[in-house]
């Protein structure tokens, strides 16, 4: 009887170990698969261009390059024509500028492999994010400090809900070098040293266009009215949605 009991036991213990042995795995093995995909992806590039440079050192805003995020679903990679602003008198000469040449000449846009891309079956919008005053370092990490851009976030399922459920956690509020906001082209400050790359820069400064009357565009849900009224505190911004069918549909 003692002994009946006793197998049970440890019978019913085994089963238990076993199962939470296996939850654990399978825990940890998805975990895994999930939040660490693709992160730290850093292709080779065709042309050996440097944000830690442009952005970094010479303070050229995010938006000077990625125009029409804030109105976007996706945020344009530069035509050849933005790069040959500058380069046309910058290093004119440059070898490592030479695919940039070509291109402009022969008007075959550059072949930069694409780094971050969700599949197909899930949907991003770039505009609403950055409308929300959300820094693109929240997403895409610290690029104002990187020669190659890699992947920074897993851009999971679980890395979008996390920030939708607890936006005050995964949020960097906008900051000028993004130039969403401000409209600033870039800072003309760290450029000044230089007299010809001054002149050059100078000339595109007029551009800049602030996001004033942003037209919502493809919008799901209405935005609220404390982002319309553009109060510069991302915190502020609401939660984002868990329902499948504003990701999936
Ligand atoms: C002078 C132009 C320029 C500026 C300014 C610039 N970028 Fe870029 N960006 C590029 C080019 C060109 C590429 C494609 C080559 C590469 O990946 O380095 C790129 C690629 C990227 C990518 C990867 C795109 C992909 O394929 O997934 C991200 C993310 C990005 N930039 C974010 C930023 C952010 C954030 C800023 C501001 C902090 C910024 N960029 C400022 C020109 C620029
Ligand atoms: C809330 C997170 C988030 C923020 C904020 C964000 N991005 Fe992205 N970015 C993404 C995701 C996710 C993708 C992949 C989109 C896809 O595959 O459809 C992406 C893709 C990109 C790409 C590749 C081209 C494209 O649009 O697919 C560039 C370039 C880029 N982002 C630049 C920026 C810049 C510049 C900013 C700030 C002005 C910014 N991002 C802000 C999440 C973000
Ligand atoms: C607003 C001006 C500006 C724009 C726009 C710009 N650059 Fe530059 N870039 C510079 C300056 C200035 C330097 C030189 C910095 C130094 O070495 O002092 C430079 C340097 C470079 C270099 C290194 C050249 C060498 O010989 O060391 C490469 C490569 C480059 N840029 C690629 C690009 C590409 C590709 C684009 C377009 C996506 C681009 N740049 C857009 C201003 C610009
Ligand atoms: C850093 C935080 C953060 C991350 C990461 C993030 N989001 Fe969001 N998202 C938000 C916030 C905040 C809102 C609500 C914005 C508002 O109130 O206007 C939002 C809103 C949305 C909306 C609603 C747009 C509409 O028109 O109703 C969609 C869809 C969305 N996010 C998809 C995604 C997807 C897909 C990812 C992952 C690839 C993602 N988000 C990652 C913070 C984030
Ligand atoms: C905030 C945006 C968002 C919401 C809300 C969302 N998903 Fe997803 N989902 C994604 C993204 C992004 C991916 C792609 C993840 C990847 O590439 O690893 C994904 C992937 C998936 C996958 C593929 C398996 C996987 O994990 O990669 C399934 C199945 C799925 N979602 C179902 C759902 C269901 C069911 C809901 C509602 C309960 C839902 N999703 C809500 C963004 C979202």
């Amino acid at each position: 009887m003692f002994s009946r009991q006793f197998d049970k036991a440890v019978k019913v213990g085994g089963a238990v170990a076993g199962a939470t042995g296996a939850a654990i795995f399978l825990i940890v093995y998805f975990s895994m698969w999930n939040d660490n995909a693709d992160v730290g992806y850093r292709p080779q590039q065709p042309v050996p261009f440097s944000h830690k440079m442009h952005v970094g050192t010479l303070q050229i805003s995010c938006q000077y390059c990625h125009a029409g995020v804030e109105s976007s679903a996706h945020s344009p990679i530069p035509s050849t024509q933005t790069c040959m602003n500058c380069h046309t008198l910058v290093k004119a000469e440059s070898p490592k500028l030479k695919v940039v040449r070509e291109s402009f000449e022969s008007g075959q846009p550059i072949e930069w492999v694409r780094i971050h891309k969700l599949p197909d079956y899930a949907h991003f919008n770039h505009s609403r994010h950055i409308r929300a005053q959300i820094d693109c370092k929240s997403c895409h990490g610290p690029i104002e400090e990187m020669g190659v851009v890699s992947q920074f976030k897993p851009l999971s399922m679980g890395w979008c809900i996390d920030c939708h459920r607890k936006p005050e956690s995964g949020i960097i509020g906008a900051r000028p070098i993004s130039g969403v906001f401000t409209g600033r082209m870039h800072n003309v400050k760290n450029l000044k040293d230089s007299a010809y790359i001054f002149t050059s820069i100078e000339a595109q400064i007029g551009k800049s266009t602030p996001m004033i009357s942003p037209s919502y565009g493809q919008m799901i849900s209405p935005l609220p009215a404390h982002v319309v009224a553009g109060i510069p505190h991302p915190k502020s911004a609401g939660i984002g949605p868990e329902t499948c069918s504003t990701c999936h549909y």
